[in-house]
């Protein structure tokens, strides 16, 4: 290891808490402070500070005073607007580096001691020679910066079912993002002990300041690198400050690390929103629903039910992620690992999302979206007519007409991060650490063609099959080719830490651990007509579905049966307050033969990727949709 020993300059300098504890191999370098009494932690930050050179350590306590320096030193640097205070009190804006706005999942890496544990949809490297590159890259990668330390809770601090990670990082931008995101602070010092188990998550721009070196507002390097170790747990990030890339609790340790996790202790880490609906003097229930990226998990999480709904209330429990465990009483409960939303900004409006407008209010970083002359946001989709002027997300001014000729004002991919505990919808359960029991799965995809609106699954096995061979148009999410239709199994296919075919059988296992396993749906608001246009009006009236699965898994709805298995007939929605019409029905559940002899080629495809691990029940599964297809279409 390059450099490992090698001891930083002065780095207590800045050292923000009180009463030091110096380490004795480092003095004066790496000063941590009295209650971090955690010889392993100690050693670590002493190890990588070693290792990337900091100027200084700050050790993060998430206070208000520690955010407030943070975010007065990004106003200074550039890295950070400040919005108008009376239309968007405490609220940010930063502008990534053009080169920085996405997920990169071509440099996301599962660095499992052999490759087949990673499988064929994971990048793998072996273990060893990745060390190397991340040590050669790591070295001095912090110079001129500050490492900031910030220990964090996913799942409320100091529950049973909460993960510790610390995350060392040289962005200040990641820093108050992470305050956001997760429960992050010194009350993690104290869940640690002596002994407390950590995910170690080593982060860095990978920007190093030569000495007089002017930085830059968005920090960030061409090469990049998002890697993980699932059997040490570790995860290393290089090159970029934006999102999943660099904030490390979310996709990388609450999904690919807490998959492994999962798939070793019998539970289930999910790329899920969790919802409960309740029916007018009804029961409760609750849905977990998986849905890629930028597909509306936050809208349909957060969804308000239309007039005709009169008494039907839906809550939100989280919007992204699940972590769902077999409980005493026979069921699945689920909770949500995070504490704040990183959403999707353009497409929402009072007309898509009220509940996150309202969210948005306050207190809220937003990164990549337009400025408006008032100092307010904006993005394609909030208003109907955008405002006559703008500076777009890369700082240039914009008028409509540069929206006609195709420019955007906001990234696609632009995003707002904020606390949870401002949704309006919130759940009051939604910090319970025994989580909420699950009524059912539901899975969709972006299909313009193909899926039906809605369909339920008649066994696991059916519904697994279902999950395993989702389909979807790629959004700008991620760094690729928008559009596309992928097979994104679970819609876990960038965050599933393990061999894909295993995760399949763990699914499968997982439907027999628990007495009443919940019922499994796909749906699809995404169908277009021949020209083109969405025909489901979405949003709120996707309440229309989510009704009709309470009513399944009540026992009250009926359903006919298709090959693809059971789907509502137009009269088992309910339709006041909607005008829409059996013939646009048709259209956005008609299952077309050549439409799906494409798709089980496309689902053949997928599997032999997979190859022997492929469990046989879902060959099984493949062979009895084939047949009910061929059947139907004879008839
Ligand atoms: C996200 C994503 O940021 O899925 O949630 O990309
Ligand atoms: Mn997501």
């Amino acid at each position: 290891m390059r450099g490992a020993h090698r001891v930083p300059r002065a780095l207590s300098s800045d050292c923000t808490m009180n009463q030091p504890e110096t380490i004795a191999t480092l003095a004066a370098s790496v000063a941590a402070p009295a209650d971090v009494r955690h010889p392993r932690l100690l050693g670590w930050v002493r190890e990588m500070a070693a290792l990337a050179k900091p100027e200084r350590i700050v050790w993060c306590d998430g206070s208000d005073a520690e955010n407030e320096r943070l975010v007065a030193a990004m106003l200074e640097s550039g890295t950070l607007r400040k919005l108008d205070p009376v239309r968007r009190p405490n609220s940010f804006l930063a502008l990534s580096d053009p080169s920085d706005v996405a997920r990169v999942e071509d440099r996301t890496f599962i660095c499992s001691e052999r490759a087949e544990d990673a499988g064929p949809t994971n990048n793998w490297r072996a273990p060893e020679a990745m060390r190397a590159t991340l040590h050669e890259l790591f070295d001095g990668a912090m110079r001129g910066r500050t490492m900031y330390v910030v220990p964090f809770s996913m799942g409320p601090i100091g529950s049973p079912i909460a993960q510790v990670g610390v995350e060392l990082t040289d962005s200040p931008y990641v820093v108050a993002s992470m305050r956001v995101m997760t429960r992050m602070g010194r009350a993690v010092y104290g869940v640690l002990g002596r002994d407390g188990a950590f995910v170690p998550c080593m982060h860095s721009v990978g920007a190093p300041l030569a000495p007089g070196q002017a930085d830059v507002p968005w920090p960030c390097a061409e090469t990049k690198y998002i890697v993980h170790f699932p059997e040490s747990r570790e995860i290393w990030s290089y090159g970029s400050g934006y999102g999943g890339n660099a904030l490390l609790g979310k996709k990388c340790l609450a999904l690919r690390i807490a998959s492994v996790m999962g798939r070793d202790e019998g539970w289930l880490a999910e790329h899920m929103l969790i919802l409960g609906v309740t029916a007018p003097g009804g029961r409760k229930l609750h849905v977990a629903a998986a849905f890629p990226s930028a597909c509306g998990k936050t809208n349909f999480a957060m969804l308000i039910p239309p007039r005709a709904f009169a008494g039907w209330k839906v809550t939100t429990i989280g919007e992204d992620i699940a972590w769902i465990k077999p409980g005493a009483d026979g069921r699945f409960r689920a909770i949500n690992p995070e504490a704040g939303a990183f959403g999707v900004a353009p497409g929402t409006s009072y007309e898509s999302n009220p509940n996150a407008m309202e969210m948005l209010k306050a207190n809220v970083i937003f990164t990549n979206v337009a400025l408006t002359d008032d100092g307010d946001v904006w993005w394609e989709g909030m208003t109907r007519e955008p405002p006559a002027h703008l500076v777009d997300w890369q700082g240039r001014d914009w008028t409509p007409a540069d929206g006609k000729a195709g420019r955007k004002a906001a990234h696609p991919n632009a995003r707002f991060t904020v606390s949870m505990r401002q949704c309006p919808s919130i759940d009051a359960d939604w910090e319970n650490p025994d989580g909420v029991p699950i009524d059912a799965f539901v899975f969709g995809g972006r299909r313009s063609d193909t899926a039906p609106l809605v369909v339920e699954a008649r066994t696991w096995e059916e519904g697994v099959y279902k999950a395993a061979t989702m389909g979807s148009e790629m959004t700008a999410a991620a760094a690729g080719t928008v559009g596309e239709v992928r097979r994104d199994p679970f819609a876990m296919l960038p965050f599933c830490g393990y061999h894909v075919g295993d995760y399949f059988a763990h699914w499968l296992a997982m439907g027999r651990r628990v007495a009443r396993p919940p019922r499994i749906f796909a749906v699809n608001w995404f169908r277009k007509d021949g020209a083109g246009r969405y025909v489901w009006p979405g949003f709120g009236e996707n309440m229309r579905v989510l009704q009709w699965i309470v009513g399944r898994c009540e026992g009250t709805a009926s359903a006919v049966e298709t090959p693809l298995g059971w789907m509502p007939a137009y009269h088992d929605l309910v339709w006041d307050g909607l005008a829409f019409a059996p013939e646009q029905y048709e259209v956005v559940t008609a299952i077309r033969q050549e439409e799906w002899l494409r798709e089980l080629a496309s689902h053949d495809a997928l599997f032999d990727r997979i190859g022997a691990r492929r469990p046989a029940v879902l060959a099984h599964e493949r062979e009895r949709l084939g047949r009910h297809l061929i059947a139907t279409a004879i008839e």
